[in-house]
């Protein structure tokens, strides 16, 4: 499964790609409405950061609209994908971008049913939102499990992409059913890291070797 980072914040996206593990970046209007810089000048500089795919969405309402921008947008750098709600217009936009052979992330992804239109349209990435499901009390990993089902049973070649995660046992149950990108904020993908007994191990075999190296002195 690859790891995605969700953020727009580039010391953020910097320092997951300095620990060697960022496969890519998903960004939505959200995030990159709080770091303060014009969205393509944002975009190229995540692009720049990260060979792996950066999610840039569009925000025209309109089909047209929605493929100009697109079009601009894929021209920021080559690793854009174009993100596209799962509307009634950014699903025919979204079949127009991958007749042009844009690369898409349809997004806010709630159901299996939306989930096969993403699919019928070639995109690269679905997004269901696992944690805002959760927020409104149903269960966002049961719905990943149908989705990832669907698409297996079917030959989808769609990836997909769990969106909308909250906490690092989000990332392990993602994993285990089988989706191929989990995009999370830094700060979950910071918490991967952590076990009180990695911590006592290092300072642990800290301390034997430099009383090794001391008795070695003797
Ligand atoms: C995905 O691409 C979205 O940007 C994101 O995962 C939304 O997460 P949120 O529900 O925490 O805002």
């Amino acid at each position: 499964m690859k790891l995605f980072l969700d953020t727009a914040h580039l010391a953020h996206i910097q320092t997951a790609h300095d620990w060697g593990v960022l496969d890519g970046v998903t960004t939505n209007p959200t995030l990159a409405g709080k770091e303060g810089l014009a969205f393509s000048d944002l975009v190229k500089a995540i692009a720049d950061i990260t060979p792996g795919p950066v999610s840039a969405e569009v925000v025209a309402e309109g089909r047209d609209e929605m493929v100009a921008q697109a079009q601009e947008l894929v021209k920021i750098a080559d690793n854009v994908v174009v993100k596209v709600p799962l509307t009634r217009e950014g699903i025919a936009g979204g079949a127009k971008m991958t007749e042009l052979g844009i690369p898409i992330n349809v997004t806010l992804v709630f159901s299996p049913a939306q989930a096969i239109l993403a699919a019928n349209i070639g995109a690269t990435f679905v997004s269901p939102f696992l944690g805002r499901v959760d927020d409104v009390g149903g269960d966002g990993l049961a719905l990943l499990r149908e989705i990832v089902d669907i698409y297996a049973v079917q030959g989808y070649g769609t990836e997909v992409l769990a969106a909308s995660l909250r906490h690092p046992q989000h990332i392990v149950e993602a994993a285990k059913i089988g989706a191929d990108v989990a995009t999370m904020p830094f700060a979950v993908m910071d918490k991967l890291f952590n076990h009180p007994l990695t911590d006592i191990g290092v300072e642990r075999f800290n301390q034997d070797w430099e009383a090794y190296q001391q008795s070695l002195r003797k």
